[in-house]
């Protein structure tokens, strides 16, 4: 299925090549010269900014900013849209984008070049004005730069006023360390180790803590970020059973999996780490379909949800986002309806994604939750 609407990339080479050299000189006129912190303060990087004007397809490639909020350790340019990873980790990225009256919206985040990260999207071409959100999580090499694409098309456009409607955020959950196996998950840690250059043999010497053998854990990580590239249309129990299992929406694409404590062929996080955790998931509504997407804990204890009932050709998408206090144990994913009514759209630009990431660990075995979902234990609630 057609989602880019434009000539295929390959043929905007020479573009792309002369996006690479601007950005080059960009870089070497200005990038270098200072704006990093010095200090711890250089492992920060955030920004945001915003426009409040519309922009039509075909008058830029990059989605530029005429006002910006925070741009922490100054790695995002607003006169070119380009956010240059200076700090390597995981980036959590987020926009949302107005639909102009009687036009068509698209925008892709891409990264180096035009990589598609993950779409926002709406074919309806009604007078009528609203906003799409995307966000996901990935992973960032020094350099790496980060943009919204826009459709060369005058099909497409932008809305936006002094509101604003069009907004764009980016800022690093968690640096890339050297020694990337402290933040792998604790049953790995727990096995024997194997030889690492950075740690060598410890002789039952402990090092750290008071466990011998146990490696130390300061600063516990876990976040994941998915994709899904096709649809997944919802289907009556025809077999005669009632829907006894509510199954995970399952992913295929995975930006980032810290720690591993997300199984995107099962659908489902499991919580490691307890603590406070962030999610955020966006999903396609389907051309003649309605779309109902719960985001579940435990057995099935829902704690948010996006909805959509029109049944119109349209495709758009709609997003919904919270924090949760997990324990260890405690399963979180994404269920749709399963009815013919329903689907969730998608397709290689990337509609439906699913993130989340723990933002403080507890730091007392009994915490201070006031609430909890459900302290099920992996998988508990498929049996
Ligand atoms: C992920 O889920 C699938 C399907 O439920 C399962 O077969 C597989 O063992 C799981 N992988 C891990 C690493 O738990």
């Amino acid at each position: 299925m057609l989602y880019l609407h434009q000539s295929n990339p390959t043929g905007t080479v020479p573009w792309y090549l002369a996006g690479v050299l601007l950005s080059m000189v960009i870089h070497l006129g200005s990038g270098l010269s200072s704006h990093t912190p010095p200090g711890t303060s250089g492992l920060q990087s955030a920004f945001s900014a915003t426009r409040s004007n519309s922009v039509v397809g075909g008058s830029e490639k990059a989605m530029t900013f005429n006002k910006l909020l925070v741009n922490t350790g100054g790695d995002f340019n607003p006169d070119t849209g380009h956010f240059r990873c200076r700090v390597p980790g995981a980036y959590y990225f987020s926009y949302s984008v107005g639909k102009f009256p009687n036009k068509m919206l698209s925008v892709i985040l891409v990264k180096n070049g035009m990589e598609v990260q993950a779409i926002a999207y709406d074919d309806y071409r009604k007078k009528g004005r609203k906003v799409e959100s995307q966000s996901l999580m990935i992973s960032l090499k020094a350099m790496d730069t980060v943009w919204l694409l826009l459709q060369q098309s005058a099909q497409y456009a932008l809305y936006s006023n002094l509101g604003p409607y069009i907004t764009f955020s980016g800022y690093l959950v968690y640096p890339e360390v050297a020694a990337a196996s402290h933040h792998a998950d604790t049953r790995r840690l727990s096995r024997p180790r194997p030889t690492h250059p950075d740690c060598p043999p410890q002789g039952g010497e402990p090092r750290y803590g008071p466990n011998p053998g146990q490696a130390p854990d300061p600063k516990p990580r876990s976040a994941f970020s998915v994709a899904r590239t096709s649809t997944s249309l919802g289907q009556s129990s025809t077999a005669g059973r009632p829907e006894t299992e509510k199954k995970a929406l399952t992913f295929d694409v995975e930006y980032v999996n810290i720690g591993r404590h997300f199984n995107k062929t099962s659908g489902v996080f499991n919580c490691r780490y307890p603590g406070a955790y962030y999610f955020a998931f966006t999903v396609g509504k389907h051309p003649r379909r309605a779309v109902s997407v719960k985001l579940m804990t435990g057995r099935g204890e829902v704690q948010a949800m996006v909805f959509d009932e029109d049944t119109s050709k349209r495709r758009e998408m709609q997003s919904q986002s919270l924090l949760l206090a997990l324990h260890q144990g405690d399963s979180v994913w994404l269920y749709s309806q399963q009815d013919e009514r329903y689907a969730v759209y998608s397709n290689q630009g990337r509609y439906t994604t699913f993130s989340g990431f723990l933002v403080y660990p507890d730091t007392w075995a009994e915490s201070t939750h006031t609430h909890t979902p459900q302290t099920g234990r992996e998988n508990e609630w498929k049996n």
